[in-house]
């Protein structure tokens, strides 16, 4: 008896010594960074009292000294999101700036390997200096353990990195493993070596936020896909994409509001294209009234903005779209807007969202930076990408096809499952300016009036070849449909290709353009 409540007593103490580690003075250390602390930020993330900890006692024993801290900066577990299970480990700066030693790695590796067997999505709340410098080849080897599940999972289930501190050294590379990167603006940073080595390497002054804040990698390296002014949002963003992703890649997303709300005004879709083919107009005028009400939800906002990445659903449905945005550099193909769009393609076709393709796009854009970049190298990682998905795919052309782009953009020879065009569409080998310069080149050297002769035969152009239905009759589009039915075909064709199937040979892998 007496053996049993001490055994309470224990329980108790050790329990009471969890709860004052993470007391006021720590959450005051956090705060005065600007930060909330890791079990805050747990807090927002999961259902309300859903999170269950573990390895919470778990001390660092690096070289025989045990800390007197539990938990070695990392707080893992499992709860509900959405009332969907879902794991997470959520790092503590409070505790060696949440620098990765190996019982911190050790743990987060039991989550992941957990999250994988049981198939459910994995999150991690990233605020760390890095591989802890005290533990030196162990931290570093710890860092190859979690870069390890997370290439293993990789197609298995969702995995979802969100950099609320700094993110140092080794703790880049995690995200960059997972399928989706979330920032808070000012607080969030990412770099694999920081201002000081900067300086001593080259001698340049930069700051935090200039190297690798939120603004940076979600506007101009696309290492991140979405940014929050603050955590709380940052939070509750990510509780807002699980809403379109299966849990694993065996299930389907899960379904929405039963009561769906079909867009307000579809009617309008007729009216969006402008009667001058060479003026811009907003490709979300043609998403959102063709998706369920505020049911739009973008991936990679602000980068590469030439193209559209986005989550919607239709009549309940989730849908990811890939769509060209003339408002843009025109809608063109360049390197930054073909990567990624085919990141989000293979994202899609591995966790079974079906694709539609809005297309609207000139070409590819020419020029010696595209060029010299690799452009033929990174355009085709969407050819690759398309031509490989196996999810229901289906292309709307609004607009312009022309030539390689028209290919790329899952045409029908590349997979299509079913590809529609509007009575706007002009699908062609170039654009009309283009195609008169070559086709007429000698009569126009030789014309009195090479500007009127030029109009004319680009008017000519437009009638006989740049149209949809040339490739109308050829097949290459199955129809050409009315603007304002176009929600309705969609959700007949998805709905046929609930049961689409598609054999494949087997093979290790392929070798996509990397
Ligand atoms: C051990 C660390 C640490 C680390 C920070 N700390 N980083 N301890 N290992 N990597 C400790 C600090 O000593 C300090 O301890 C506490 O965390 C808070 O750090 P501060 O510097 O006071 O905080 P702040 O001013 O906010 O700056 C945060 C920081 C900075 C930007 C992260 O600490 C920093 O630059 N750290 C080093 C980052 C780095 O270069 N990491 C790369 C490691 S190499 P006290 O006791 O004073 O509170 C690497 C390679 C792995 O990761 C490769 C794998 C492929």
């Amino acid at each position: 008896m007496q053996d049993k409540r001490n055994a309470f007593v224990k329980f108790n103490e050790r329990n009471e010594q969890l709860r004052q580690q993470y007391g006021e003075k720590y959450k005051e250390r956090q705060h005065s960074k600007g930060k909330l602390t890791a079990r805050e930020r747990i807090e927002i993330l999961f259902d309300e009292g859903s999170f269950q900890e573990l390895d919470a006692f778990v001390r660092s024993k690096f070289n025989g000294n045990k800390s007197e801290a539990f938990g070695d900066g990392v707080i893992c577990g499992h709860g509900m999101i959405n009332g969907r299970e879902i794991f997470a480990y959520a790092q503590d700066f409070n505790f060696m700036g949440g620098s990765l030693g190996s019982a911190h790695a050790e743990k987060i590796i039991k989550v992941q390997d957990m999250a994988r067997k049981m198939g459910h999505p994995i999150i991690a709340l990233i605020d760390s200096g890095g591989a802890r410098i005290q533990e030196g080849i162990a931290s570093l080897s710890g860092y190859g353990g979690i870069f390890l599940r997370n290439i293993k999972s990789s197609g298995i289930i969702p995995q979802i990195s969100v950099i609320l501190g700094p993110a140092a050294g080794g703790a880049v590379y995690s995200p960059a493993l997972t399928d989706f990167i979330f920032m808070t603006r000012h607080t969030g940073h990412m770099f694999v070596t920081g201002p000081a080595i900067v300086k001593q390497v080259l001698n340049e002054d930069i700051t935090f936020e200039d190297l690798g804040g939120a603004d940076v990698h979600s506007s101009k390296s696309g290492v991140a896909q979405f940014v929050y002014d603050d955590e709380e949002s940052t939070l509750l963003g990510v509780r807002k994409l699980l809403q379109y992703l299966p849990s694993n890649n065996i299930e389907l997303p899960p379904d929405g509001d039963p009561e769906v709300l079909a867009p307000e005004r579809p009617e309008k879709l007729k009216l969006v294209i402008p009667d001058e083919a060479v003026s811009p107009y907003d490709m979300f005028d043609i998403i959102n009234n063709l998706v369920d009400q505020d049911s739009m939800f973008e991936v990679a906002e602000n980068f590469a903005q030439n193209m559209i990445t986005c989550f919607a659903r239709i009549n309940n449905q989730v849908i990811g779209i890939v769509a060209n945005q003339p408002q843009v550099m025109a809608g063109v193909l360049d390197i930054n807007s073909s990567e990624k769009a085919a990141r989000f393609v293979r994202f899609c076709d591995a966790f079974n969202i079906p694709l539609l393709v809005l297309e609207d796009v000139p070409g590819f854009l020419p020029g010696r930076e595209q060029e010299h970049g690799g452009l033929i190298r990174h355009g085709a990682k969407l050819l690759y990408a398309f031509g490989e998905a196996s999810v229901p795919k289906i292309t709307v052309i609004t607009r312009k096809a022309y030539g390689g782009a028209y290919i790329v953009m899952n045409s029908k020879n590349m997979g299509g499952d079913f590809n529609f065009a509007w009575p706007s569409a002009e699908i062609a080998v170039m654009g009309p300016e283009g195609a008169v310069k070559i086709l007429y080149k000698k009569e126009l050297a030789a014309s009195e009036d090479p500007e009127k002769l030029k109009k004319k035969l680009i008017q000519e152009y437009r009638e006989t070849t740049a149209n949809p239905y040339i490739a109308d009759e050829y097949g290459f589009i199955d129809e050409v449909i009315d603007p304002s039915y176009t929600r309705q075909r969609l959700i007949d064709a998805f709905a046929i290709l609930q049961n689409k199937y598609m054999d494949k040979l087997p093979r290790k892998h392929g070798n996509m353009p990397l």
